[in-house]
């Protein structure tokens, strides 16, 4: 039988105090939703639903697939009524199994084991124990152990409430079962809402069989209602990370100070200092040496390269047995080549710097091509706007560029050109010449240094 998760996020989140929507709030950089998205689909579901409502056209716009059917729900009438927002796709002959947009961590695995409950069951229901269940949906069993109905904190007696077994909201039954039984689901209770727990006891009122599949890891069914919450499933999640990373070979300093939010490649002793977030797609290669503090977005790091301490890369491809940093900042489209050297306080952007070049101290280089083994000068400024448009410098191989060199672009320095420090160049240098633009220096013998004026100072 086909799998059909159906997840419900029309909630709106009142407690976020956020003017975006609950299930976009995010995990690890990743919207909540989505996160639910994901395990439903490694379910080998082929399609799935989501019952939407608050920020609707902001929900449908993040969460982007061909394969979810979409079910509007106006009003939020109750967690049975938003199933039956969505029971018009539902197929009599599947297993829908129930998700909550707004509980991230759930996994496949745990889905899975929900629907294969139903071999041997009409209804499964995901439970867990709570030391403190307030709030929850308790799970009534008979003295014998067989599930009889959910109550909900409000509708519950005294009794009822000292049970420490919970809902968590996951359910699992069959198509043709479950629009059955919401069409019986009255809103006969304290909260005038349409229950979708209430199918369990109409389940066991039809004489169906009703089973729990019992949740020990808390935070995978853990929901988030406020920033408090969001921020112990972030923790949680990132510690999880961070723990598979260690297990694949991964030396982390303090694997509670490494944030991976996106997808994290490496390679063979990869080590991490503390303090570094990794975002977005990033591959580090072998042997690589990530330092503290430092921001890696969408980058691909080769082999044997070290990041220095308080380095910020995005979208930039650097190449192996390179050395950045400290305190560099490689910008979008930056290609530093093999053994190349970007020192401190020194940014590139959308250039190359071609293999065994050196750009040590304090730079800009932009919209630059740069060929090999050349040496950059500490304070060297590629001047690639005028206000209105952006040029290009070129340089050759084996270029040296004294200290303190501004290049006018568009400008080409030839190979083994050398610029004498302090240059403005505006014009193109040719090849294994020395150019230089310089004030002469002069000497103005005698002179005096002013005196102080007194009556001035007073
Ligand atoms: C629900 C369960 C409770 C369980 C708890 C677990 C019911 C009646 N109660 O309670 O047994 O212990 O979850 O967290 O099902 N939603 C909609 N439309 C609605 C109402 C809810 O889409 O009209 C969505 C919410 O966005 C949320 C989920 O359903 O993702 C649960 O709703 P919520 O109001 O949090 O349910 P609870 O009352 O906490
Ligand atoms: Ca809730």
């Amino acid at each position: 039988m086909s799998l059909f998760p159906i997840i419900l996020a029309a909630g709106q989140g009142t407690r976020m105090h956020s003017s975006l929507p609950k299930v976009l709030h995010t995990i690890g950089g990743r919207p909540m939703l989505q996160h639910v998205v994901d395990s439903c689909f490694e379910l080998n579901a082929q399609k799935i639903a989501i019952v939407y409502g608050h920020g609707g056209d902001q929900v449908r716009g993040t969460i982007q697939s061909n394969n979810i059917y979409w079910a509007l729900q106006e009003e939020q009438l109750g967690t049975g009524h938003a199933v039956s927002q969505a029971a018009h796709l539902i197929d009599d002959d599947v297993i829908v199994i129930i998700a909550y947009g707004d509980v991230p961590l759930i996994k496949s695995q745990t889905l899975q084991l929900l629907a294969d409950k139903l071999k041997t069951s009409d209804l499964s229901v995901l439970t867990t124990i709570l030391d403190d269940p307030f709030g929850y949906g308790r799970i009534v069993r008979t003295s014998d152990g067989k599930i009889l109905a959910i109550v909900e904190e409000k509708d519950a007696t005294d009794e009822q409430r000292t049970i420490k077994e919970i809902n968590t909201g996951f359910i699992a039954a069959k198509g043709i079962d479950l629009k059955r039984w919401l069409k019986k689901v009255k809103p006969n209770n304290k909260q005038g809402e349409y229950y979708l727990t209430d199918c369990i006891s109409i389940a066991v009122q039809e004489g169906k069989t009703v089973n729990a599949v019992i949740c020990d890891d808390p935070f995978e069914v853990q929901g988030v209602n406020n920033r408090i919450q969001q921020a112990t499933l972030e923790r949680a999640f990132q510690a999880e990370q961070a723990e598979q990373l260690m297990l694949q070979g991964v030396t982390l300093l303090d694997p509670s100070r490494v944030d991976i939010r996106g997808n994290l490649k490496t390679g063979n002793d990869v080590c991490i200092d503390v303090n570094t977030v990794l975002l977005g797609d990033v591959t580090l290669g072998d042997n690589v040496s990530i330092e503290p503090g430092c921001v890696i977005e969408n980058s691909v790091i080769g082999d044997n390269t070290t990041i220095k301490a308080n380095s910020v890369i995005e979208s930039a491809h650097i190449q192996d047995h390179c050395d950045i940093g400290p305190f560099a900042r490689i910008r979008p489209q930056a290609k530093i080549c093999s053994g190349a050297k970007v020192g401190n306080f020194v940014e590139i952007k959308k250039s190359v710097i071609g293999e065994g070049s050196k750009v040590s101290h304090l730079s800009y280089i932009g919209d630059t091509q740069m060929g090999k083994n050349v040496n950059i000068g500490a304070g060297t400024i590629t001047c690639n706007y005028d206000g209105v448009n952006k040029f290009q410098t070129i340089i050759g191989d084996r270029v040296f560029i004294g200290s303190d060199t501004q290049l006018i672009a568009p400008v080409t320095i030839g190979d083994d050109a050398t610029i004498g420090a302090g240059s403005t160049i505006t014009k193109s240098a040719p090849l294994g010449e020395l150019t230089l633009s310089r004030a002469k220096q002069v000497t103005i013998k005698g002179w005096q240094k002013p005196q102080k004026n007194n009556k001035e100072n007073k």
